[in-house]
């Protein structure tokens, strides 16, 4: 365990410091059903997990900026439920978050009376809509329930995702050391692959020596589903059923990366497989091309948001030079990393040192049956960035 109860109770603090007299509820995730009686397996909210450090679902954090109490509040559970899924240990939960308090969930809605009737403000974390879009799939229900229960008693809450997103935007030494791991063991497990490519054919095959390369080096699996994108399906950006066979003389794209200790590493390589076309090796040079350019125009004070603009209108210019015309870029250049892949930050604002974020140009010519991406991950210092995947060669 990397993650010691000061780390989480540091990043309650830092939370107390920017809101004065809040009450501030964060509910873990709830369980998802996967099939008739089985549940998805657990992920726990990234923000309950940032601000305690604990695994379990249905639960409620409460911390009153005002005096600095924090306290879990537990579900109600049945005996069915202890026999099958064990008991919460309050004492391995305290010893895992620093926080000393738990009572039932019942007593929740009288908190929040209490915190009203004094003066408190309510922060909570605004639901998404029950289908997030454009993905098209449901969002985990905790926060619109608590929502619910706010409107029920005439809270006016005040959304904090951007708070904490901000705490979670500067990533402290321990969590750069754990990405920096979860990078290193994401280039181990691809170098292997890569030593050994022309002896695969399947996709499927790839990804299960990655995944035998993630665990065998101490990672939890996938921080995201793995995308091994052979010929034409490299085009397709998200394209993860990994089930075909490779196509000779083509380029394979892979975009994965290890999760370790809760963080993801966000990792493409498009690689040669045989001898690709000439068209296809000038495709991914332009974009290598444009990754350099992405990489010199990154450092403290860039606002992302002009970033992407900019680099769109290169992209658009590079790639009209080898016959590509672009309508609409497809996808972000750079998105910050950490516990989701697509991490939370502050987008409109200059990036300062502690960020970590992804560097990620691509081409994708469906027409052509041709998809190019090269993806790297790095760190804002005060100078400028590091490169934290240099390691992994870009070459095709
Ligand atoms: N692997 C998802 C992304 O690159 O954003
Ligand atoms: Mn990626
Ligand atoms: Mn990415």
């Amino acid at each position: 365990m990397q993650f010691s109860h000061t780390f989480f109770s540091g990043n309650r603090q830092r939370l107390i410091d920017v809101l004065p007299d809040t009450l501030v509820v964060i509910p873990a995730h709830k369980q998802m059903q996967y099939s008739a009686d089985m549940a998805y397996p657990f992920r726990q909210d990234s923000n309950f997990w940032y601000l305690s450090g604990l695994n379990a679902s249905d639960c409620m954090l409460v911390i009153n900026t005002k005096t600095t109490e924090e306290t879990i509040l537990l579900p109600e559970t049945s005996d069915y439920h202890e026999a099958w899924d064990g008991a919460f240990d309050k004492q391995e939960a305290a010893d895992a978050s620093g926080i000393r308090d738990y009572a039932p969930m019942k007593k929740l809605e009288s908190i929040i009376k209490q915190a009203k009737a004094t003066g408190l403000g309510i922060g909570y974390l605004e639901p998404l809509s029950e289908i997030a879009e454009p993905y098209g799939f449901y969002t985990n229900p905790s926060r619109r329930l608590l929502a619910e229960l706010l409107n029920k008693l005439h809270c006016e809450p005040k959304d904090i995702r951007l708070d904490i997103a901000r705490l979670c935007q500067i990533k402290q030494a321990e969590e750069v050391a754990v990405i920096r791991r979860a990078i290193e063991i994401t280039g181990e497990s691809l170098a292997e692959i890569k030593q050994n490519l022309k002896n695969y054919k399947r996709e499927k095959v790839i990804e299960r020596d990655l995944t035998a390369g993630f665990y065998s080096r101490g990672a939890d699996g996938h921080a995201y589903e793995p995308i091994i994108a052979s010929g034409q399906h490299a085009a397709t950006i998200h394209y993860n059923r990994n089930d075909s066979n490779l196509s000779n003389d083509s380029l394979l794209l892979l975009d994965v990366g290890a999760l370790y200790e809760g963080y993801a590493a966000d990792i493409s390589r498009t690689w040669a497989y045989g001898s690709p076309t000439a068209r296809m090796q000038e495709v991914a040079e332009v974009v290598l091309k444009l990754q350099d350019i992405a990489f010199g125009m990154l450092g403290p004070g860039v606002k992302i948001r002009d970033y992407q603009a900019e680099m769109e209108v290169v992209a658009k210019k590079a790639a009209a030079k080898i016959g590509i015309k672009i309508d609409e870029y497809p996808h972000g250049f750079s998105h910050f990393l950490g516990l989701d892949v697509h991490d939370a930050g502050d987008y409109a604002a200059p990036l300062v040192a502690g960020s970590v974020l992804t560097v990620e140009p691509g081409l994708y010519l469906q027409d052509e049956g041709i998809g190019v991406r090269f993806e790297d991950n790095i760190l804002i210092t005060e100078n400028g960035y590091e490169n934290l995947s240099a390691n992994i060669p870009r070459t095709l």
